[in-house]
């Protein structure tokens, strides 16, 4: 059997090891990895803070590569072309939720954290031409999740006012990105004054820093309120983001970072005809549709950090202390 290099998270160890290289079969494809890049899945699974952890496992949902075998013959015209790869699987029929038979690339199945995946042809995704293989990696998972939430839930149009915040975070600059792109009025928090300047010089109106009091508050008032909020924290935080929603207003969750909310102000959100929206990554569709729109925007992704294959643990660290601003990218050429 072949050998490749591979992250592999066991109880006891995380670390690259020599692992059996994959075989393509059926509707599979076998990709040479280019760069992955880290969601906030790969570290909650690393901390064991996931549900149905099965290891040892390959983490990684992201990835970008080149296709080098096929499993089928009619499926040959997929070799040597650039892909990312839509890390959904089984998302199912109904375009508003996912399957219970869906899973995410990277536990249980082999992830891109590795010198070659094996994914089925249908998972992959021509790289928009306009991108780098480094930037490409960024999209898949975080795109997904943002434009789900901003567009199918959010129901964003230009001239809303809209609000992402922990901007600083993988899937929260992609739904900065795509709103700015989209003609919105978009205002940002995060808890990194540096993140916060970044974005003003790329577009957004305004923004403030979560961990002060009222700043949030005062923001809303110094715009008259949002039409949409975009979060992935939760927590106590929440009842502040939803005071600054106008009437009719939608606050869109996709994580819960920071837990449940010790209390939600239940009077405030049925008198002012607010909704509270839980959102996922997204069906096949949705992929399309996002890389469309990216296409159409040449929305570039905010990278943070390219590590080195054998940094790749340092690289989860930077996540793990939430050092980051955009995406961290492991180039997996490197080993
Ligand atoms: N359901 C799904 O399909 C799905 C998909 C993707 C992600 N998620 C979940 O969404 C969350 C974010 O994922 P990610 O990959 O984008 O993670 P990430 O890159 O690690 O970003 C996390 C960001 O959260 C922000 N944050 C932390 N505490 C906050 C608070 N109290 N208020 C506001 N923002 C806060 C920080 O922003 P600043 O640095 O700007 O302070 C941080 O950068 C995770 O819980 C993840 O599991 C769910």
């Amino acid at each position: 059997m072949k050998k490749m290099k591979a992250l592999v998270l066991r109880g006891d160890a995380f670390q690259i090891e020599e692992v059996d290289t994959p075989v393509p079969s059926g509707q599979q494809a076998f990709v040479k990895i280019s760069y992955a890049a880290l969601n906030h899945r790969d570290q909650w699974i690393r901390d064991g803070q996931y549900a149905k952890i099965q290891l040892p496992a390959i983490l990684g949902s992201d990835g970008s590569g080149v296709v080098e075998k096929v499993g089928n013959d009619g499926d040959k015209s997929w070799i040597g072309k650039e892909v990312i790869i839509n890390p959904n699987i089984n998302w199912g029929n109904d375009e508003r939720f996912q399957s219970k038979d869906s899973q995410i690339l990277g536990m249980p199945s082999h992830g891109t954290l590795a010198e070659y995946v094996v994914v089925n042809v249908d998972r992959l995704h021509q790289k928009p031409a306009y991108l780098s293989m480094e930037q490409a990696a960024a999209f898949p998972l975080g795109g997904l999740t943002a434009y789900n939430a901003l567009f199918n839930k959010g129901k964003v149009q230009s001239g809303m006012n809209v609000l992402i915040s922990g901007v600083g975070g993988g899937v929260a600059q992609f739904a900065f990105l795509f709103a700015k792109a989209v003609g919105a009025n978009t205002y940002v928090t995060s808890s990194k004054e540096k993140v916060i300047e970044f974005c003003k010089n790329l577009g957004a109106k305004d923004g403030a820093n979560y961990t002060e009091k009222d700043a949030v508050k005062n923001l809303a008032k110094s715009v008259g309120g949002f039409d949409i909020v975009i979060d992935s924290a939760c927590g106590d935080g929440m009842n502040e983001l939803i005071a600054a929603l106008k009437p009719a207003g939608k606050f869109v969750f996709y994580g819960a970072t920071k837990g449940l909310p010790s209390g939600l102000n239940m009077r405030q959100i049925f008198w002012n005809h607010l909704q509270l929206l839980g959102s996922t990554m997204g069906s096949d569709k949705d992929f399309f549709k996002m890389l469309d729109f990216c296409n159409e925007h040449k929305i570039e992704p905010i990278i943070d950090k390219v590590f080195d294959f054998k940094d790749a643990v340092a690289a989860f660290d930077r996540m793990k202390n939430s050092e980051q601003f955009g995406k961290i990218l492991v180039n997996i050429k490197s080993v």
